[in-house]
């Protein structure tokens, strides 16, 4: 889909203010970077932290209820990225795992044969495409010293097969029954055509999976409930409504192993993209690697007595899609007049303060006062249990504020002279000023309520 102008340049305002503030680098940037590689900044990788906690958090524990009133579990796993190739066998990853791809035998450039360019040859006139062929996404590698056929191994181009892997093993030690999930973060790797729009397609990206053990003939149910209870993680996230929305994918274009599958959607400045995919997956992945290691043994349902490998309900989301969905919905260019009568654009990360890199940063009104630089780390260090809290003592205070505000903080805390009793309050309880990122408003509030007061804005 081409681009219009105004999305390429949202889209490139927000990988500026990325690099400006340090959510995300080029990887490899001083030797020239390298294509479809990122890496996350100290604000980039917090945010990213802090997604990742509250998926883990809110998915990975026991007396879960379900759509029935029904108790349930999930565990979690942390498996090997490197697999044996017998898994992407098995798997038919590395049979199937692949994209059509054409190459233009004039610019030499390769593209995916569904998303080829609307732009003329870089060597004049139309591009001269070759024929369509596949090729596999798998990034190839060897495991120990020979490199030969047997020392084969391939990066995971998803989390979700060592899931599969081991279920048998997490079943048993973990003394749940069906219905059950197993859910897993970690990085997985496609060596993908063309790596596009920042951080959306990615060769090295982080998957947030879940696989959802439910007995045969109860997927469909569990399918619906699941999409529901997605799209509330992604609102829980701060991500407006209304940018969000559910694609069926047509029966003939499901992948080979699913029977339903539905995308959680962001409207993203290129597009609505997919953000998570939730796929009923059947039983097909249990029994391939039943087939082929002979190793797992249909499940015994105790409550009915049959035997079954059980069918699988899969939200599997992006990692670093979430942080570009977090950034595009939070990205705010708001025209203000400044003192002198002239108009300022202010740019501010709208993060929902649960996932907010920052939530509170703390000023000194000067950095010179002693008197109010000591008081104010006194503040800072009653916050910092609480809260992820920063130090702010350069520039003056609206240039401190145009600063958290391009950071996402919520809240800024600053000491003054009324807090240490040398202003116009001199009240007998030290206040300070909290001012709030949104209404840019202000109000002074006792040290003593300031935990408190912050915890109910700030929701934790
Ligand atoms: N286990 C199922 C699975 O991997 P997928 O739709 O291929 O399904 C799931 O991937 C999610 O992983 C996607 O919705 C997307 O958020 C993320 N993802 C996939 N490929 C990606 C890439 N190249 N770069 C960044 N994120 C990617």
């Amino acid at each position: 889909m081409a681009q219009s102008k105004q999305q390429q340049n949202l889209l490139d305002k927000i990988t500026a203010v990325s690099k400006r503030r340090g959510f995300v680098f080029q990887s490899s940037e001083i030797y020239g970077g390298i294509n479809g590689f990122w890496d996350f900044g100290p604000v980039g990788a917090q945010l990213k932290r802090n997604i990742r906690d509250y998926w883990w958090n809110t998915l990975v524990r026991n007396g879960h209820v379900g759509p029935d009133g029904q108790k349930f579990d999930i565990v979690g796993l942390d498996a090997s990225i490197i697999m044996s190739t017998r898994v992407w066998e098995a798997s038919g990853h590395t049979t199937s795992f692949s994209d059509p791809m054409v190459d233009c035998r004039k610019c030499k450039q390769r593209f995916r044969a569904d998303l080829l360019p609307e732009t003329k040859c870089p060597s004049g006139g139309d591009h001269d495409y070759t024929e369509v062929r596949d090729f596999n996404l798998m990034f190839k590698t060897h495991v120990g010293p020979i490199q030969d056929d047997a020392s084969v191994a391939y990066l995971r181009p998803e989390t979700a097969q060592a899931i599969f892997v081991q279920y048998q093993n997490v079943l048993t030690v973990s003394r749940t029954k069906v219905p059950f999930g197993i859910a897993q973060i970690g990085k997985a790797f496609r060596n993908e055509i063309n790596p596009r729009n920042f951080i959306f397609r990615s060769r090295e990206f982080e998957q947030m999976e879940l696989e959802f053990f439910v007995k045969p003939g109860e997927e469909d149910k569990w399918h619906r409930w699941w999409l529901d209870q997605r799209l509330n993680f992604y609102s829980e996230l701060g991500i407006d409504r209304d940018k969000l929305s559910i694609e069926w994918h047509p029966e003939n274009k499901l992948a080979h192993y699913a029977k339903a599958c539905a995308d959680i959607m962001f409207d993203f400045p290129f597009g609505c993209q997919e953000l998570e995919g939730i796929a009923s997956r059947t039983d097909y992945d249990l029994r391939q690697h039943a087939n082929h290691s002979g190793k797992i043994t249909p499940y015994f349902d105790a409550d009915t007595n049959e035997r079954y490998h059980p069918y699988v309900v899969e939200p599997s989301a992006g990692l670093d899609r979430t942080v570009l969905a977090l950034l595009c919905n939070a990205y705010t260019e708001e025209v203000l007049t400044n003192a002198k009568g002239e108009e300022e654009t202010r740019i501010v990360m709208k993060f929902h303060p649960r996932v907010a890199p920052v939530t509170v940063a703390v000023f000194p009104l000067l950095r010179n006062r002693p008197e109010l630089v000591e008081k104010a780390e006194t503040v800072f260090q009653l916050l910092q249990p609480h809260f992820r809290v920063q130090w702010d003592d350069r520039g003056n205070v609206g240039k401190r504020y145009r600063y958290q505000d391009e950071l996402g903080t919520p809240y800024c805390v600053t000491v003054d002279f009324d807090t240490i009793g040398q202003g116009e309050l001199k009240a007998a309880e030290e206040t300070v000023t909290i001012r709030d990122r949104d209404t840019m408003e202000q109000i002074r509030l006792p040290i003593s309520e300031l935990i408190g007061w912050l915890k109910e804005h700030i929701g934790v």
